[in-house]
């Protein structure tokens, strides 16, 4: 695979269509085990999870629904700063095994700042499964409980994540040159 440009910046490929397959399907085989019997609700984080909710959500086995959110942030009036909130939850989460799917858990910031929304509507449980996590940028109390790879702390595109809007339908993740 070549290397590509976007915008002003040049990316290597990263990790291939053939690894990301492979990794994607042990996530879902764990998945399909642990949630055998619960119909689990998976909620995927637009924009971001979008290609990677579509593939896992494809090679489970198990009988799930999936909804899909968005997430804005806003400047709280508390000391903790900026406040996240979900746009689009009409799902009843009460009583619910919920799976949170991101693309990716970089400072744990974003996922750290929902959680207490998510837990306020008392789901049965939730865990989180990301497509990539950064352990050297993590700040947060935020563990991913299924993960395709850990990367180190450089700037990745494709595979849905873009750098400013482009780069989200590239098959094959990159990593900046
Ligand atoms: P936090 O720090 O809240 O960040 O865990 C999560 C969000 O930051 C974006 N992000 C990236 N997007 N390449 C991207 O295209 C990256 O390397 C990267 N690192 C963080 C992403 O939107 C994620 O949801
Ligand atoms: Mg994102």
């Amino acid at each position: 695979m070549p290397d590509i440009q976007i915008h002003d910046k040049v990316f290597v490929p990263f990790i291939s269509k053939e690894k990301i397959d492979s990794q994607l399907a042990v996530i879902a085989e764990r998945i399909n085990t642990d949630y055998a019997g619960k119909i689990p609700l998976v909620i995927g984080i637009l924009n971001g999870s979008f290609i990677f909710a579509a593939d896992l959500f494809r090679l489970l086995t198990i009988e799930a629904e999936i909804s899909f959110i968005k997430l804005a942030s806003y400047k709280g009036t508390t000391s903790t700063g900026n406040v996240v909130t979900a746009i689009g939850m009409e799902e009843n989460l009460k009583g619910r095994h919920i799976i949170i799917v991101e693309d990716i858990i970089d400072t744990g910031k974003t996922l750290a700042s929902f959680m207490p929304e998510i837990l306020s509507r008392q789901p049965a449980s939730v865990k989180i499964a990301t497509f990539l996590s950064k352990p050297e940028a993590l700040q947060h109390d935020v563990k991913a409980d299924y993960c395709a790879f850990e990367v180190e702390n450089n700037f990745v595109v494709g595979y849905g994540l873009d750098y400013d809007g482009l780069g989200r339908n590239l098959p094959e993740l990159y990593v900046l040159k």
